[in-house]
């Protein structure tokens, strides 16, 4: 279960979210539990979150170790800020800053090769949905991206599928949609890396979900786990996702 906070959330109000948040969740045995804030958040969330079952990540990272790539932030600084998971390829990150499968494919590598795990995000937008292309959006993503790794990286990652027409609009995939595209996703991993590997993968559904659909959405088999925007910002709220 893991919250991407965006921009959102300064170190202070970092603290106060955890300060609420940590014992409502200290009987969560069940899953991950994940917080990815931002940058300068970071800190402050490690540090919150210490002695918890709570593990922090990044929302982004660069594939260099270092050097002069200006406002970029790499894996090994994620990891010396205390943080183990990193969210890659967001829709908002394809969207606004330009991602594309290949650079996905890049952070990815780097995310493994500085020791986080990486929750590498696909998804359709809005007209490829209408359009029907759906399942070509979701088999380019996986053949252009994720089917780049070997099967040792491969087995470290957790994907999370996004459509992009559910994230930040209400608009919710109903648990079958989002059932409709994971078993696609799976296929496509069972194909090209094997039956377990298809079974052994998480796979998470982003996009809208709320303390109200949470059951629906976690009752499919094929849904793993939730990537969560909005409703992870407030500590009763995400707490009652976590505990669905
Ligand atoms: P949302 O965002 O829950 O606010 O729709 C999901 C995401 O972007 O990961």
């Amino acid at each position: 279960m893991a919250g991407n906070w965006k921009m959102y959330k300064t170190a202070a109000e970092t603290a106060a979210f955890f300060e609420k948040f940590r014992p409502l969740v200290e009987q969560s045995g069940h899953c991950d539990i994940v917080i990815c804030p931002p940058f300068p958040s970071l800190a402050a969330a490690v540090a919150a979150a210490h002695g918890s079952r709570i593990e922090i990540g990044g929302q982004n990272l660069f594939w260099a170790k270092e050097g002069a790539y200006t406002g970029e932030v790499s894996g090994p600084m994620l990891v010396a800020a205390g943080a183990k998971w990193a969210i890659i390829g967001h829709s908002e990150r394809r969207q606004y800053f330009g991602e594309t499968d290949e650079s996905v494919l890049k952070k990815t590598v780097a995310a493994l090769e500085a020791g986080l795990r990486p929750i590498v995000c696909v998804g359709e937008r809005l007209e490829q949905r209408e359009a029907g292309q759906t399942e070509a959006v979701l088999l380019n993503q996986f053949r252009d991206g994720i089917a780049k790794l070997d099967p040792e990286q491969f087995a470290k990652i957790v994907i999370a599928y996004e459509p992009v027409w559910a994230i930040g609009t209400g608009r919710t995939a109903t648990p079958e949609i989002a059932s409709e595209a994971h078993r696609f996703i799976r296929g496509q991993i069972e194909a090209h890396y094997g039956k377990d590997a298809a079974a052994q993968t998480r796979i998470l559904y982003g996009g809208s979900v709320k303390p109200d659909n949470i059951k629906g959405l976690m009752a499919q088999r094929e849904i793993d786990g939730v990537l969560v925007g909005g409703a992870s910002l407030d500590a009763v709220g995400f707490a009652s996702i976590v505990n669905f």
